[in-house]
């Protein structure tokens, strides 16, 4: 069995390669274009592993993804690879349709071509926009994406579902809820404020901090994509979440208090155009359905990952100084 994953370089992506190879000795094949949030040194420890092959490909090169999907033929396919930033789509929605909606439907063909027996498509939760105070999505709610950022992932997550309807072609759509870990780019609430917390920087809250969102730690994410890879049925769409809703407010506090950093480094910004107040995800479907439960502890797994970033502080210095940058071509060197 040959998994393509693509975007494996990035947060969840790497996570989920690293996971994977620990449980089993089936190939994994990475296609990632690195970009800004592409960190090849994440996956450093499997560069001697024969069951590990990565491929700097971007998603939007047809002939390079064909080429690639002819030369390894993966039996399935998982799609992390996107732009995946709401406030950058915000700066410079463009690479949000070319990546997200273009390169989905790149893949897509690739997978029709060469007979990928099963396609994950990593959807989101933001698809179906903002709650109000009450209630949670289900797989029925309508989409009503706001930002560049969801709107470009509900378009890949719809096209993913055509390809199933229209050509028969094995989608499985995950939409899951936020995620916090490892290896998280530092653009992120919760690494963004570790790290500034731990340098003494400001930490810069969006409007009242009372915007809510269902936090999910990747680990359990990627045991719920593994879940849908095996199990899930084909044209299906499973929420994922693991029901830990918080205010803004109170992660930046939390953080604040386990690192033993005062409250007064907390600076109150100009709000995010059109910012989603509350996200929440039922995931009665996944449970019951395929047996998927969450297995961290919502109550101390925050804390660990802070612990992960003062641990592996060399790790986020050189994402912050560009570093991480050089790894491919020293690895790799100009292939
Ligand atoms: P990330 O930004 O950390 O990583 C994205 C990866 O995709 C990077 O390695 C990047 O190099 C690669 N990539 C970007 N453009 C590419 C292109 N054109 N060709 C090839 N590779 C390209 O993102 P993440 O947080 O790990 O999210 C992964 C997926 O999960 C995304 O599809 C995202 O929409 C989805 N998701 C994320 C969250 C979350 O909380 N982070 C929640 C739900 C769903
Ligand atoms: P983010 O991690 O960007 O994820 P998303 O926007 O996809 O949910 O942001 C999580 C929440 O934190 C969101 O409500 C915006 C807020 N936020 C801040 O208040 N300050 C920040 O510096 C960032 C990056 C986010």
């Amino acid at each position: 069995m040959t998994i393509l994953v693509t975007g494996g370089a990035g947060f969840i992506g790497a996570n989920y390669v690293l996971r994977r190879l620990e449980r089993s000795q089936e190939r994994v094949v990475v296609v990632d274009a690195l970009t800004y949030a592409g960190n090849l040194e994440s996956l450093a420890e499997l560069k001697d592993n024969p069951a590990f092959a990565f491929e700097r490909i971007d998603i939007r090169d047809a002939d390079a993804v064909k080429a690639v999907f002819e030369s390894t033929k993966p039996d399935a396919v998982v799609h992390f690879a996107a732009e995946s930033h709401v406030d950058r789509s915000i700066l410079g929605p463009r690479v949000f349709t070319e990546t997200n909606v273009l390169g989905t439907q790149v893949l897509l063909d690739a997978a029709r071509e060469v007979g990928v027996k099963r396609f994950v498509m990593v959807s989101t939760d933001e698809v179906y926009g903002s709650l109000g105070p009450t209630g949670a999505f289900t797989e029925a709610s309508p989409l009503q994406p706001s930002s560049p950022y969801s709107a470009s992932k509900a378009a890949a997550d719809l096209l993913a579902l055509a390809y199933n309807h229209t050509f028969g072609l094995d989608v499985v759509v995950t939409r899951c809820s936020n995620n916090y870990g490892p290896l998280q780019f530092p653009e992120k609430l919760i690494p963004l404020m570790i790290i500034n917390a731990l340098e003494g920087k400001k930490l810069p809250v969006y409007g009242d901090g009372m915007q809510v969102r269902d936090w999910i730690h990747v680990e359990d994410h990627n045991a719920a994509v593994d879940a849908v890879l095996e199990k899930g049925r084909p044209g299906e769409v499973y929420n994922i979440g693991a029901r830990n809703e918080r205010y803004n407010i109170d992660i930046v506090k939390q953080i604040l208090t386990h690192l033993g950093k005062p409250e007064s480094l907390i600076e109150h910004v100009k709000d995010r155009p059109g910012h989603d107040r509350r996200y929440a995800i039922e995931p009665q479907k996944i449970e019951s359905e395929l047996g998927w439960r969450p297995a961290k502890d919502p109550s101390t797994a925050l804390g660990e990952t802070i612990e992960w970033f003062m641990a592996n502080a060399s790790w986020w210095e050189r994402v912050r100084s560009g570093a991480y940058r050089d790894y491919y071509e020293q690895q790799y060197g100009n292939r």
